[in-house]
């Protein structure tokens, strides 16, 4: 993902400078190419040598060398990156960038940089808590640099609160986050509402309402950021059009904005409804300005159309629909109503009762709410609010196309990203070379065939391993191997990968001789050591798809599920459809059983709503996690035969340690009581989670 990016790193003087060595050497790792600004306090704290030697290149930290004369061009540097990140910021430099006193290197670099700006502050907490800094955070913020929010913890002065800047690790998620954000939208078409509408009284009075149109400005401007084409139909607002590649329709009537946006809607893959459409107009307009007559009077409404209702009701199968819904009271009933009865794909809620939010402010607090579950986000500026919303709505779009990509659009991609290993230990007198072809001919028939009709990027392949460890071989090609098959995908937003398929498969037989070739036709099979391969294939490709949507895996899952119906007649014992143990073909056959169901959709929840989650709001997270957890008990009491529970229960138990080793001791005896009902052999290890909790109390 970083490969080959260029990178400018700020260092300013911090006792948190030494974390920028940690940063250099983590992205001099991912093969990006690193140049380090220094400022002139900060070789206090961290010498030159140190940060030129992890880059590779010579620091900079004078406007030119004293020494040759060489001038060190910011607006050079500021057209090389395609990113900047200042780590550690301090609060003095914070304040210089906010505002353009440009009196070192770094800040002359910073004002001439093209590219993203990442800034991660470090300071003492009263500092960071300042309204000073706060007031430069926000002028950085509303300059579209991105902060990356210091972390609560310990700090130099021994007080404990937040300032202490983001680890290293994360800094680099954001940064991955962002590059995989940025083209995340290219190729789609997004229609967005926005601002009030006015109803006319007469032509110099109308009904309308107190929307500025920020948030829907907001979010056009990062559906463009991230290579969309927009349409932007607009109320009457004063806002400038946020990106030149927005295509703007300025309405001024809710009957107008009808009119826009279903027009536009049918050709495009998503639209957010985020203007605030008068319910009622005047059922009369008068042609001239009503004059006063003393009296009182009464002016007639009749109703608008609902412009979400009616793009739900035209609502194609890949299309997404986000609505919002602004309340004063009973928000979640309110928006849950309202996500059903306009058929949105999710409705952003923010309650007129939390501070900052609504109409008039630059801030946002939102949750966005869905059938799978609700986020709640913390008080953000309303660009960051369109950062979060999109990032959500760019990931529905993705599996919308990866469920339903049709078959005519076959690409070039790949799926798996498979590591072989061929262990042979146990068959020490065994000539190496038939070994490396097999390995080779096994990675190459994995990573090389087209698994799928969908399109894959580099970064979305599969990370597997198959680990075959050969039990038995004979010269004359027949092997006997057991295999250990996993695959792992990263969690949004952070560097952890959790793993969404583990099976160790206990014996197959097969026979192979050098040149063979590899090869599988699904219809007929006619060699077991392709089969399992394919079988294994497309269960990661299903496990994985699942995760991704609810029940998503179908369509790979029922391939598996044929190759195990079809492999009967190969003979192999791994297939064997009326054996008791856990098979290939018991595994599959439990797990596409219309009674697991719940567990399918399981996948999705806590993959997307608790592991996905966790990285921002771990108690939310958790809380998803829970319900999956309470889900799979219910699994299990239904169909206690059913192996699923306790192979998900398997690969997950050390990732569920992980995340009870935090939260309340409630939470954790519940989730241990589920896994150990399921899995007694799993208690030791929530006994020995317990007893360290009971020591840190
Ligand atoms: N909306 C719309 N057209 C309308 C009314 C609402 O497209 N005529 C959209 C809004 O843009 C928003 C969502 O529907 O995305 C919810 O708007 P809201 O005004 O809260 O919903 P109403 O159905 O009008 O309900 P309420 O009685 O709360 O006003």
């Amino acid at each position: 993902m970083l490969k080959g990016k260029k990178i400018v790193i700020g260092v300013t003087g911090s006792i948190a400078a030494y974390k920028a060595a940690i940063l250099v050497r983590l992205l001099v790792k991912q093969c990006a190419e690193v140049q380090v600004v220094m400022t002139p306090s900060s070789r206090e704290f961290i010498t030159p040598l140190t940060l030129s030697t992890l880059s590779g290149r010579p620091v900079l930290c004078d406007f030119f060398n004293s020494g040759s004369g060489e001038w060190h061009s910011h607006v050079e540097l500021g057209l090389w990156a395609d990113a900047m990140i200042i780590a550690p910021a301090t609060a003095a430099t914070i304040g210089k960038m906010a505002g353009g006193i440009a009196d070192n290197l770094l800040v002359t670099t910073y004002l001439s940089m093209k590219a993203p700006v990442f800034v991660a502050p470090a300071m003492d907490l009263d500092m960071f808590a300042h309204p000073s800094t706060q007031h430069n955070l926000q002028v950085l913020r509303s300059y579209g640099n991105h902060i990356i929010e210091p972390a609560a913890g310990e700090l130099a002065s021994h007080l404990c609160g937040k300032g202490r800047m983001e680890e290293p690790e994360n800094i680099v998620a954001a940064l991955k986050d962002f590059f995989l954000a940025a083209n995340s939208l290219a190729g789609k078409r997004i229609l967005i509402t926005a601002g009030p509408t006015y109803e006319k009284i007469d032509p110099v009075r109308f009904i309308g309402n107190y929307s500025s149109g920020k948030m829907g400005f907001a979010l056009a401007a990062e559906c463009a950021a991230r290579g969309a084409d927009v349409t932007l139909v607009a109320g009457p607002v004063s806002l400038k059009t946020p990106h030149a590649a927005i295509k703007r329709v300025d309405v001024e009537s809710a009957e107008e904005m009808y009119k826009a946006a279903t027009e536009a809607f049918p050709s495009c893959d998503a639209a957010i409804l985020c203007a605030a459409v008068a319910d009622y107009r005047p059922a009369t307009r008068a042609d001239k300005k009503i004059k006063r007559t003393g009296e009182g009077m009464t002016i007639e409404l009749e109703a608008n159309k609902d412009i979400a209702a009616a793009l739900g009701r035209q609502k194609s199968a890949e299309q997404r629909l986000v609505g919002f819904a602004l309340e004063t009271n009973d928000g979640e009933t309110n928006a849950r109503e309202k996500l059903a009865k306009k058929n949105l794909d999710f409705i952003v809620l923010n309650s007129l009762a939390d501070k900052g939010a609504g109409f008039a402010y630059d801030t946002n607090k939102v949750s966005i709410i869905s059938n799978e579950g609700v986020t709640e986000y913390p008080l953000k500026s309303k660009l960051e609010v369109a950062r979060d919303i999109i990032s959500h709505l760019s990931r529905l779009l993705l599996v919308a196309v990866m469920l339903l990509l049709p078959s005519a659009v076959m690409a070039s991609g790949e799926e798996l990203n498979a590591k072989v290993t061929l262990n042979r230990s146990k068959v020490q007198s065994a000539d190496s070379e038939v070994f490396e072809q097999l390995q080779d001919g096994i990675t190459q028939f994995l990573n090389e065939r087209k698994w799928t009709v969908n399109s894959y990027e580099e970064h979305e392949r599969i990370d597997c391993t198959f680990g075959f460890v050969v039990e038995n071989y004979s010269p004359d090609g027949s092997f006997t191997c057991s295999l250990m098959v996993q695959a792992t995908r990263p969690v949004y937003g952070s560097t952890y990968n959790t793993t969404t398929f583990k099976y160790e498969d206990k014996a197959i037989t097969f026979t192979y001789q050098p040149f063979d070739r590899l090869d599988f036709n699904e219809d007929n099979l006619d060699n077991n050591l392709t089969a399992v391969l394919a079988f294994y294939a497309y269960m990661i490709i299903g496990f994985d798809m699942d995760s991704m949507g609810d029940l998503g895996g179908s369509e790979w899952l029922n391939k598996a599920l044929n190759i195990a119906n079809n492999a009967q007649t190969l003979g192999d014992a791994g297939w064997r459809a009326s054996s008791s143990d856990n098979n290939r073909y018991s595994i599959i056959d439990d797990y596409m059983n219309g009674a697991l169901e719940p567990v399918r959709k399981l996948m999705h929840k806590y993959h997307r709503f608790g592991l996905d989650v966790m990285y921002k709001n771990a108690a939310n997270g958790r809380k998803a996690v829970g319900e999956c957890m309470t889900m799979l008990k219910q699994a299990y009491d239904d169909r206690s035969l059913s192996y699923f529970p306790k192979l998900f229960l398997e690969y997950k138990n050390d990732e569920l340690l992980n995340i009870y080793s935090q939260g309340s001791i409630k939470e954790r005896m519940d989730v241990q009581k589920i896994v150990t009902t399921i899995d007694a052999s799993l208690s030791t290890s929530w006994e020995k989670l317990a007893d360290d909790h009971t020591n840190q109390l």
